[in-house]
C-alpha cells in the first residue's frame, strides 16, 4: 500500500493525508448511484491519471458486470465479498456506495485496513456509529470523507462564493425538495422504504437540502426543532420532514422535504434560498441553476455559470458528483486539506438525529448534547 502520509493536522478527528497518484480504489457497492454518478466522475479522473479502479464488490452480479465491464477489469478483481476485496490488498481507498444501514460496517472495515474511505450520505445511521467510525480513522491515521456532491456543481460553488465574498450576513433561508414518488416505489423490498435499512426521506433525500442550506447560510446549525412523520405511504420509514433550524450566528431557516408531494406548475421544484438584509440567492435543483433577488429593484435575476471544462455528456447530470470527487482526488494527490470533512458528515447526521428527537419530545434540540 502507499504510505498515506499525514501533511498537517486539521480540526477534529480530521487530518490531511496525501496518497501518491494513481489512487488505487475499490468500489463497495456498484448499484444505482455508482453507475450512474461515481463512475462517470472515475472516468474523468482516470484520464488524468488521478485514480485507478483497482477492484469491485457487490453480492449482485449484475452490478458487478455493469461498472466490470466498464472499467475492463479482470474476474479475480471483481468481489461478491467485499472483504475479500479487502483481503486482497492493493488499494489505497475505497468509495462505500451501499444501503444506509452497512455504511458504518463498510466504513470501518476499510479503515481498520488502512484504507481510507469516501463513503455515500449519511455517514452512518446513528452518532454513536459516526463517532466509532471518526475515531478509527483518527487513531489508524486514515482519510475518512463524505460525498455532499450537490455542494460542488460549478453553479453551487459561484453561489457560495458570491454569498461569502459579495452578499453579507445571512440572516433567513429555506431548502425544499418534494418528490411524488409512485405507488410502487413505496415497496418495503426496496431498502430506501425500509427503517431497518436505514432508509426514510429524512436520511435520504433531506439530507441534500440540509448541508445545502448550512453552507448557504454559512454558519452552524446550533438548535434543531422538527417533525417528522409517515403521511402518504404504508411503510415504516418517514416521508414528510420539517425541521425549523436556528445557526449560530442568529440566522433562522427552514427545511421542508416530502416524497408524497409533488412540485407543482409555478413552482421552482427543489430550492435552496438564503436572504441577507440586501439581496438574496436561491438555488434551483441543488445546483442546477441559479437566481440573485436585487432589493434595489425587487426582481430575481438568473446568473450565469460556466460548466467545469472537464465535465463530460455522461458526467453533466451529475456535476456535483463530479467536481466533490474531482476537488477530493486533488487534494488528496497534493496533500492539502479535502472539501468535506468527517466532522461535517456528524454535523449533518447530528441534524438529523436533532430532529427525529426534536419529533418525538415536541422541543428543540441543542446540538452541543449530541
Ligand atoms: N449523493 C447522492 O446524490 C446520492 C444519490 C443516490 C444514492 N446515494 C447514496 O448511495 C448509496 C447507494 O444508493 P444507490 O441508489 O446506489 O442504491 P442501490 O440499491 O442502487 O445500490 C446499492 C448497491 O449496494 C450493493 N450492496 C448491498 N450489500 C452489499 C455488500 N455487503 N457489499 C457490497 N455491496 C453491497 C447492492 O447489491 C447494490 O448494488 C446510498 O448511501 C445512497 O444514499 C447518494
Amino acid at each position: 500500500m502507499y504510505e498515506q502520509k499525514q501533511v498537517k493536522p486539521k480540526g477534529g478527528n480530521q487530518m490531511v493525508t496525501q496518497i501518491e497518484t494513481p489512487i488505487r480504489i475499490g468500489l463497495i457497492g456498484c448499484g444505482g448511484i455508482s453507475q450512474k454518478a461515481h463512475f462517470p466522475a472515475l472516468e474523468i479522473a482516470a484520464s488524468m491519471d488521478l485514480v485507478r479502479i483497482s477492484a469491485i464488490a457487490d453480492p449482485i452480479e449484475a452490478n458487478l458486470s455493469a461498472i466490470g465491464d466498464r472499467a475492463n477489469l479482470s474476474s479475480d478483481r471483481r468481489h461478491a465479498n467485499y472483504r475479500d476485496m479487502l483481503a486482497a490488498g492493493g488499494l489505497d481507498l475505497v468509495i462505500v456506495a451501499t444501503p444506509h444501514h452497512l455504511h458504518a460496517e463498510h466504513t470501518t472495515e476499510a479503515l481498520s485496513s488502512r484504507v481510507a474511505v469516501i463513503s455515500e450520505k449519511p455517514m452512518a445511521t446513528s452518532l454513536e456509529e459516526a463517532d466509532r467510525i471518526l475515531e478509527l480513522a483518527d487513531r489508524n491515521r486514515v482519510l475518512y470523507t463524505a460525498v455532499h456532491n450537490f455542494l460542488f456543481s460549478a453553479v453551487s460553488q459561484e453561489a457560495i462564493r458570491l454569498l461569502s465574498e459579495e452578499l453579507g450576513d445571512r440572516v433567513f433561508g429555506r431548502s425544499k425538495s418534494l418528490f411524488a414518488k409512485s405507488t410502487s416505489a413505496t415497496d418495503q423490498v426496496f431498502w430506501r422504504n425500509r427503517k431497518d435499512a436505514g432508509g426514510g426521506c429524512l436520511a435520504d433525500t433531506c439530507y441534500h437540502e440540509i448541508y445545502l442550506l448550512e453552507n448557504m447560510i454559512g454558519s452552524p446549525v446550533r438548535y434543531v426543532e422538527g417533525r417528522i412523520k409517515t403521511k402518504f405511504f404504508n411503510f415504516d420509514v418517514d416521508d414528510v420532514a420539517l425541521l425549523l433550524l436556528e445557526h449560530e450566528n442568529g440566522a433562522v431557516s427552514t427545511v421542508m422535504t416530502s416524497w408524497g408531494a409533488s412540485s407543482g406548475a409555478g413552482d421552482q421544484g427543489n430550492i435552496c434560498e438564503v436572504h441577507t438584509q440586501g439581496d438574496g440567492l436561491r438555488l434551483i435543483s441543488r445546483g442546477q441553476s441559479l437566481y440573485r433577488f436585487l432589493r434595489s429593484n425587487h426582481q430575481w435575476q438568473e446568473i450565469q455559470v460556466a460548466d467545469y471544462d472537464y465535465i463530460t455528456p455522461e458526467a453533466k447530470a451529475f456535476a456535483g458528483h463530479t467536481g466533490y470527487f474531482m476537488q477530493t482526488f486533488q487534494a488528496l494527490a497534493n496533500g492539502t486539506e479535502i472539501p468535506i470533512t468527517g466532522q461535517q458528515a456528524r454535523q449533518n447526521l447530528a441534524i438529523i438525529e436533532g430532529a427525529r428527537r426534536a419529533s418525538i419530545e415536541r422541543k428543540a434540540i441543542d446540538l452541543r448534547n449530541l
